[in-house]
């Protein structure tokens, strides 16, 4: 079967159309052989019966005795059957032997109605024989008296079996021929029926090693387009996926250029400074860009691989939303306590369970880009305030809410953009992190909206789908 499974097309369909033919074969050799059989019986039954019945003509009763004359041609028929033997006897209904063979037996001795050839498969001598008991009435046409004979006809079975095997090897060669013949035309068809395969496999070889453009199925058979198709779709995400990995590789080295260039001039100043405290402060500089850096392809990596087209596959699981976001906001009280920020944190889920399906390492960097967003951009005023809130009405709900510059209504969908940054802005980023907020979303079934907060600021809102309970 393995061997069937790796064989080419060509020698499964042979297979596959041979063994059933081979099977109808076999089955109308049987057939044709059992006809053959019934056929060669009836005509030598007939035989038999005509020859028991030359016999008769040749019964006679002549003064009170029976008398058998076996006529010429009555014996001309055994000696035709050169393959088999026959046998005969000639007895009168009381038992009394006439002629031929005594110990030919005759199976049924009662006389019948009517003076019908009766047929009997037996055995005589250790052979199988098939006989013909013939009833015959010998009349004396003077004294018009009659006699009860039987006229027993047996032969053995060689030439009926012969001429059986003889229609049987005819049609079996004739046969033969036609399954021949067929497999010719089917080996032939086969052959052009799978040549647009053989273009197909040609058009692929030939294309160039990066060519992952679509095959034109349009001219080729039915049954081979799902497969074009399914190359297709295979060859055009493989496209996505490899713009997405250029357009990393791209962003990654747009990213780095600048710091790398800044810090390396940072670094030059910071070895040419003889003032030890000048020197310490270049350092300080260049680690501050050298971190900026980090943070640029840190966000990028996570972006990259968050993209529909990153082949990076996500698995959900229950997650208890209020826990990861009060654990959220406790990461990130140090920071706000740093830059004088308010942190605080409101759960209005009353301690009831809101839990959803979700990445948990992924929500908290969802909910780490949010509060960082707010702690840097409302940070260093007077009386900043970063508000985490949780909530589970009709579905479970993340904000983030703050009290700084906020982001002008013509703004708030450029923001998601990849690097998209308002214009004027003092405070280091990427540009990434809302980008990345939506991703998560996406991949979560979320919807994230920015709206203003009341007095000024901004909320973020991401809100996620009903979890039925
Ligand atoms: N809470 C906020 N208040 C005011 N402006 C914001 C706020 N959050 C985002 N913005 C504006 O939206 C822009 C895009 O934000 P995003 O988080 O995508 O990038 P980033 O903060 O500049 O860089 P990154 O997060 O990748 O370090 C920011 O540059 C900022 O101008
Ligand atoms: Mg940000």
């Amino acid at each position: 079967m393995s061997a069937l499974r790796s064989s080419s097309l060509r020698r499964r369909l042979v297979i596959w159309l041979l063994a059933p033919l081979l099977s109808l074969l076999a089955l109308d050799a049987w057939l044709t052989y059992h006809r053959a059989r019934q056929a060669a019986d009836a005509a030598f039954d007939r035989m038999l019966a005509t020859s028991a019945r030359a016999i008769a003509e040749g019964v006679t009763l002549r003064q009170g005795g029976v008398e058998v004359d076996i006529p010429y041609f009555a014996l001309e028929m055994f000696e035709s059957n050169a393959n088999g033997r026959v046998f005969y006897r000639v007895l009168q209904a009381d038992g009394k032997q006439l002629t031929g063979y005594e110990d030919l037996p005759l199976p049924n001795a009662d006389w019948p109605a009517k003076p019908q050839a009766r047929f009997y498969d037996i055995r005589y001598r250790d052979e199988a024989l098939r006989l013909v008991a013939l009833p015959c009435l010998a009349r004396d046409i003077l004294t018009l008296g009659s006699a009860r004979v039987w006229v027993l006809v047996a032969e053995t079975p060689e030439s009926r079996h012969q001429l059986a095997q003889g229609i049987l090897l005819g049609a079996l060669r004739q046969e033969g021929l036609l399954v021949a013949c067929m497999l010719a035309i089917v080996l032939v068809g086969i052959t052009f029926a799978l040549r647009p395969l053989h273009g197909l496999s040609q058009r692929m070889a030939e294309r160039g090693e990066d060519d992952l453009s679509p095959l034109d199925a349009g001219a080729l058979p039915r049954e081979i387009r799902p497969l074009v198709a399914g190359f297709n779709q295979y060859t055009s995400r493989l496209q996505r996926m490899l713009a997405a990995r250029r357009r990393f590789f791209a962003d990654a080295a747009h990213q780095l250029k600048t710091p790398l260039a800044v810090m390396q001039a940072q670094l030059e100043l910071a070895q040419r400074e003889t003032d030890p405290a000048q020197r310490r402060k270049q350092q300080s500089l260049a680690l501050a860009t050298l971190k900026q850096a980090s943070h640029g392809v840190e966000q990028l990596l996570s972006l990259s691989r968050l993209e529909p087209d990153s082949g990076h596959s996500v698995t959900l699981e229950s997650v208890d939303l209020p826990a990861l976001a009060r654990d959220g906001a406790l990461e990130w009280a140090v920071v706000a306590h740093q830059r004088q920020v308010d942190l605080g944190f409101d759960d209005s889920t009353a301690a009831a369970p809101c839990l959803i399906e979700g990445h948990p390492m992924l929500l908290q960097e969802l909910a780490g880009n949010l509060v960082d967003n707010a702690i840097r951009y409302a940070g260093g005023r007077d009386g900043a305030q970063v508000t985490v809130r949780v909530g589970c009405d009709d579905c479970p709900w993340l904000e983030v809410e703050d009290n700084g510059p906020g982001i002008p209504p013509e703004e708030r969908e450029k923001v998601f953009q990849r690097f998209y940054r308002l214009r004027g802005n003092t405070v280091a980023g990427t540009g990434l992190g809302l980008a990345i907020v939506r991703e998560i979303a996406r991949l979560h079934g979320a919807e994230v909206s920015l709206r203003p907060t009341r007095g000024g600021g901004l909320t973020v809102r991401v809100m996620f789908p009903p979890t039925g309970g």
